[in-house]
């Protein structure tokens, strides 16, 4: 994919680079457009305690980098089956750990992402554990799954949420399947979340979501103080820019590194018209 030109522009268009550079070099550019980001070094599922070492040691590269820019205001955001947790939770937690302590070092926070419904438990088990040590960790929650709405009212108080409809290929009987059912979930939780007093990260760009959550924050009083907006790096940059010129919070996830396929299969998954563009414009480079 990255030799052929059609696959390098899709993937250039989806993932800032394989390196940190490149990816601390989109996060400046964002920055200059008053738009703040998330990085997140690829990788998931890995097999061995080594490779897990070696997410851990990429993202203490991460933040030692951040540290060096103390105007940017950059997070990272971690896949717990990155850092140990096909192997045990305490194995994760001993990787996550040193991140989060470096995370407070360079004065930013670390959030996780939520993987296929097999890993939810380990996650939220993962969280309650280290939110007790570290305040500066939350978590994503997926509007798609039927008992986030339960969840919901597991967290830890005040813990960190971003709240996401769900990008995993799931079983009908743990998700909700029609756009509408899960565009109301996602108000419903965004709804709770607001009440119960978490911060959270509206990570959409559904339009009509986006609507939604702005109108409910506008009437609520401080709101803007604990909502932002996020997006994924490379997806509707049309909204992040009237987003931001309009002084909204915003802030995008910046993904970099090697292992990019799952997440870049994840992203033409969802948008049928990414894999024509990728499509069409191979078979025009094969003429
Ligand atoms: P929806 O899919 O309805 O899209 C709304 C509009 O956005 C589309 O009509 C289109 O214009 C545009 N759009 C959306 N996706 C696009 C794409 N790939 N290419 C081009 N245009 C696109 N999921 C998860 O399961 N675990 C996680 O940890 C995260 N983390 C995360 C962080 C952040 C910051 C964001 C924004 C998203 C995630 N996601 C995620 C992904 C999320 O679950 C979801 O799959 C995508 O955001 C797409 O859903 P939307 O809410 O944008 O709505």
């Amino acid at each position: 994919m990255t030799r052929s030109g059609p696959g390098r522009s899709i993937t250039a268009r989806f993932v800032a680079g394989e390196g940190l550079e490149e990816a601390v070099s989109v996060a400046k550019q964002l920055d200059r457009g008053r738009i703040t980001t998330m990085l997140d070094h690829l990788g998931e599922n890995v097999a061995t305690v080594r490779q897990a070492g070696d997410a851990r040691l990429a993202y203490l590269n991460a933040l030692a980098r951040i540290s060096q820019e103390p105007g940017l205001d950059c997070a990272i955001s971690v896949k717990l089956t990155q850092l140990g947790l096909d192997s045990s939770v305490q194995e994760c937690l001993s990787n996550l750990y040193p991140i989060l302590e470096a995370a407070g070092e360079a004065s930013t926070f670390v959030m996780i992402d939520m993987e296929s419904h097999p890993y939810v438990d380990g996650t939220l088990e993962v969280l309650a554990q280290a939110h007790g040590r570290f305040t500066t960790l939350g978590v994503c929650l997926q509007a798609y799954l039927r008992r986030t709405e339960r969840d919901v009212f597991q967290l830890p108080p005040s813990v960190r949420v971003r709240l996401v409809k769900g990008a995993y290929l799931e079983p009908p009987d743990v998700v909700y399947h029609d756009k509408s059912d899960v565009d109301a979930a996602y108000a419903r939780l965004f709804t709770t979340l607001l009440a119960r007093g978490h911060r959270i990260d509206a990570a959409t760009h559904d339009p009509a979501l986006i609507e939604g959550v702005r109108r409910r924050v506008d009437a609520t009083q401080n709101g803007w103080s604990r909502v932002e907006f996020q997006m994924l790096y490379g997806v509707r940059r049309d909204l992040q820019t009237e987003l931001a010129r309009q002084r909204y919070p915003l802030r995008v996830y910046v993904p970099y590194g090697t292992e990019w396929y799952p997440y870049l299969t994840r992203r033409l998954a969802e948008r049928p018209a990414n894999l024509w563009f990728f499509l069409s414009n191979a078979v025009r480079a094969s003429k």
